[in-house]
């Protein structure tokens, strides 16, 4: 028997990509799809007319409704929010409480449980803190928890990409690290379909844009979750900095992070950490530096996949610096197939069930 569910910000990117995914999947069935309305004023609208690839899919042919709580719950056992923070803020308390079973959020409004960290980041951003408890969505890590969950928070794209490189830092017993530098290189579907002046494509094409060289928000996220798993730092407590760049690509994403530490690693010691870690995952593919068709790892080699590619080094000329390239695409390990992978555990399924995809090379 499959599972109903409905995808709320169905006519954007995320949406789109959730909608690719679960056309085929064995146990997903969607049967409702919403938006603000707007799209729908003059007439009905069939999904297949804002996502082209769904031309010919049964999901092409359903349209667009408004989003109405009680048709959601009447008809959904499951939800996932695509839908801005704002607006996933309170959709989800309400989904939960009208008695849709489970509800994940692609956006950032459930991602930090510090209240006071959540306010300095999402100032615009009010969430209840009593009802409904989030599971930071990211099965690497917390696989355990998503079973009993009812409130799925999916991390951010870049997030994803910079959690996944560190983690296997937070399990090198006797290392502690000072300083973590992320810098991360986005295309530009992370932007999702706002129309904004930046996004043109005279502007957005072939550029190195730094949209955030401080204060990304994905820092708080990547920071309270490898303080959550015990990274281990120096007496100084640990500084973390993040800079992010528009880049001329559409859904790839690439992050190297530098991770400083007084204490001696060596490149072989950290390669076995992440094969150890890493060898039973589904998604992550532990990559040594190679050159050959293309340098690795690249976003050019995961597009249209569920794959996370981490490829670790010691830098043997710069004592202490170790260097982790992690690369993603943004769409669908950054948003949609973690959302789905996530799920598929909480309802008990193999992790890859619809998400068995290779990469389309080259992208
Ligand atoms: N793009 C990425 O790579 C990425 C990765 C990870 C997470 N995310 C997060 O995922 C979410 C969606 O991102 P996106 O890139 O798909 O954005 P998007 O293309 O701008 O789509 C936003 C969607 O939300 C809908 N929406 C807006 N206000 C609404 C309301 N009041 N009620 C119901 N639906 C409403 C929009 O409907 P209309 O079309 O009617 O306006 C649209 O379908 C965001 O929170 C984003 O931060 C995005």
């Amino acid at each position: 028997m499959t599972i109903p569910v409905g995808i709320v910000g169905a006519s954007g990117l995320v949406g789109g990509e959730l909608l690719r995914l679960l056309d085929a999947h064995p146990d997903f069935r969607v049967v409702y799809a919403g938006s603000s309305g707007k799209r729908e004023e003059s007439g009905p609208v069939a999904l297949a007319q804002i996502h082209p690839h769904l031309l010919g899919r049964p999901a092409g042919e359903l349209t667009l409704d408004r989003t109405r709580v009680s048709r959601i719950a009447g008809t959904c056992t499951a939800v996932f929010l695509a839908t801005p923070p704002v607006v996933s803020a309170s959709l989800a308390p309400a989904l939960l409480d009208a008695g849709v079973e489970v509800v994940a959020d692609l956006s950032a409004a459930f991602r930090i449980c510090d209240p006071v960290v959540h306010k300095r980041w999402y100032p615009e951003v009010s969430r209840p803190w009593s009802s409904h408890q989030p599971v930071y969505g990211l099965p690497e890590l917390n696989r355990d928890l998503l079973p009993g969950a009812r409130l799925i928070s999916v991390p951010g794209c870049l997030a994803t990409a910079s959690i996944l490189a560190l983690y296997p830092l937070c399990r090198m017993a006797g290392t502690r690290f000072s300083h973590i530098t992320i810098d991360a290189k986005a295309g530009s579907a992370g932007s999702g379909t706002r129309l904004q002046a930046t996004g043109l494509h005279a502007l957005r094409s072939h550029v190195v844009a730094p949209y955030a060289p401080a204060g990304h928000r994905h820092a708080a996220e990547i920071r309270e979750c490898l303080t959550g798993h015990g990274l281990a730092t120096t007496d100084g407590g640990l500084r973390l900095g993040m800079s992010a760049y528009g880049v001329d690509l559409i859904r790839g994403a690439s992050v190297a992070v530098y991770a400083w530490t007084d204490d001696d690693v060596r490149s072989t010691d950290l390669i076995t950490m992440f094969r150890d870690t890493y060898q039973q995952e589904r998604f992550v593919r532990v990559i040594d530096w190679a050159s050959g068709a293309i340098p690795m790892p690249d976003p050019k080699a995961v597009i249209g996949s569920n794959y996370c590619d981490v490829a670790p080094v010691v830098d043997a000329d710069d004592a202490g610096r170790l260097v982790i390239i992690s690369v993603l695409d943004t769409l669908t390990k950054g948003a949609a197939g973690q959302a789905i992978q996530a799920c598929n555990r909480r309802f008990g399924w193999p992790e890859d069930a619809g998400l068995n995809l290779q990469p389309v090379f080259p992208a």
